[in-house]
C-alpha cells in the first residue's frame, strides 16, 4: 500500500490507473478506522481494481465547539487497517494544501443541508460536500463508497453529484452494529463503557419502530413518542432530535407511505450519536 500526501502525486498514480484502464474506487474517512470504514473499503474492493481510502480530518465540516481539535488520530494505526481491509493507496491530504491562503469556494446542496443534523450544525454539510467534492476531482473515482449510518450525508453527496454531473457513481454501505445494537462509530470512543450499554437503546427505538410500522401502526407522532419514551429512559441520553422524513427529500412526513428515513440523534455525555433506518411502506388503497 501507497501513501500518497501531495494533491499532485495523488492525481498522477490516479490519472495513470485511469489510462490503464483500471477502474478506481474511491473511500473517504476522517480516519481512527473502524469495521464501518472497513467494510466500505471491502465494497469498494469487490468492484473496483484500485481501491484509493483519504484521511483527512476536514476542519470545513466542524462547528468553532465541536471536536475537532480532540477528534481521534492515528495514522500509524489507520495505515493498519486500510492496508488489511483492501486499500492500495492511502491519501493523506495536508490541511494547507486542502484550503490554501485565500481559500475561497464552497458547495452548498440547498433544501437538504439545513434540516434534520444540519439544523443543529449549522455549515457542517456545506463543509462536508465542498471537501467530497475537492476530493472526487483529486482522485476521480468511478465509484465512491459511503455508509449509511451518516444518511443525510449520503442523500447530499447523491444529490451533489447528480446537480453537479460528477461522473462517479455513489454507492452506500449497509451500517454496521456492535453486538449490542450501537452503530460503529469514530466518535463512540467518546463514550464510558455505561454510556456504550445505555446507546444501545437508539437501535432498540429503530427496531421497535419497525415493529410498530410491521403491525400496521402509520400514527407519526406515535411512533416518534415511543422511540422517545423508550432512548429517554436511559439516564446519560438527551434526545436531540427523532425525525421521520421522505427519503429523498428529508422533508418531515405527516403519512406513512413510501420510502421514508427515520433518523435521530442522541447526546450521551459528550458523544452525539446519531443512527437511521429506511421503510418502504405499502400501504393498500383507501387505507393509511
Ligand atoms: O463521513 C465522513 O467521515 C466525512 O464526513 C467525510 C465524508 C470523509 C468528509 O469529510
Amino acid at each position: 500500500m501507497e501513501i500518497i500526501r501531495a494533491i499532485g502525486a495523488m492525481r498522477e498514480v490516479a490519472g495513470r490507473a485511469r489510462a490503464n484502464g483500471q477502474r478506481i474506487g474511491f473511500v473517504p474517512t476522517m480516519g481512527w478506522l473502524h469495521e464501518g470504514h472497513t467494510s466500505l473499503i471491502g465494497l469498494a474492493r469487490e468492484c473496483t481494481d484500485l481501491v484509493v481510502v483519504s484521511i483527512f480530518v476536514n476542519p470545513t465540516q466542524f462547528g468553532p465547539e465541536e471536536d475537532f481539535e480532540r477528534y481521534p488520530r492515528d495514522l500509524e494505526r489507520d495505515a493498519v487497517l486500510a492496508r488489511e481491509a483492501g486499500c492500495d493507496v492511502l491519501f493523506v491530504p495536508d490541511g494547507g494544501e486542502m484550503y490554501p491562503e485565500g481559500y475561497a469556494t464552497y458547495v452548498y446542496v440547498e433544501g437538504l443541508s439545513d434540516l434534520l443534523c444540519g439544523e443543529r450544525r449549522p455549515g457542517h454539510f456545506r463543509g462536508v460536500a465542498t471537501v467530497v467534492a475537492k476530493l472526487l476531482n483529486i482522485v476521480q473515482p468511478q465509484c465512491a463508497v459511503f455508509g449509511q449510518k451518516d444518511a443525510q450525508q449520503s442523500v447530499i453527496i447523491r444529490r451533489m453529484v447528480k446537480d453537479l454531473d460528477m461522473d462517479v457513481e455513489i454507492v452506500i454501505g449497509p451500517t454496521v452494529r456492535e453486538k449490542n445494537g450501537v452503530a460503529v462509530s469514530s466518535r463512540n470512543m467518546y463514550l464510558s463503557g455505561d454510556e456504550r450499554v445505555q446507546a444501545s437503546a437508539l437501535y432498540r427505538s429503530l427496531v421497535t419502530a419497525k415493529k410498530m410500522i410491521e403491525a400496521g401502526e402509520r400514527d407519526v407522532a406515535a411512533i416518534v413518542a415511543a422511540m422517545r419514551q423508550m432512548i429517554e429512559s436511559q439516564p446519560a441520553a438527551r434526545v436531540d432530535y427523532i425525525s421521520i422524513v421522505d427519503s429523498e427529500t428529508l422533508k418531515e412526513v405527516t403519512r406513512l407511505d413510501g420510502e421514508v428515513l427515520i433518523a435521530l440523534a442522541v447526546w450521551f455525555g459528550k458523544a452525539r450519536l446519531i443512527d437511521n433506518m429506511v421503510f418502504t411502506i405499502e400501504n393498500k388503497k383507501g387505507k393509511g
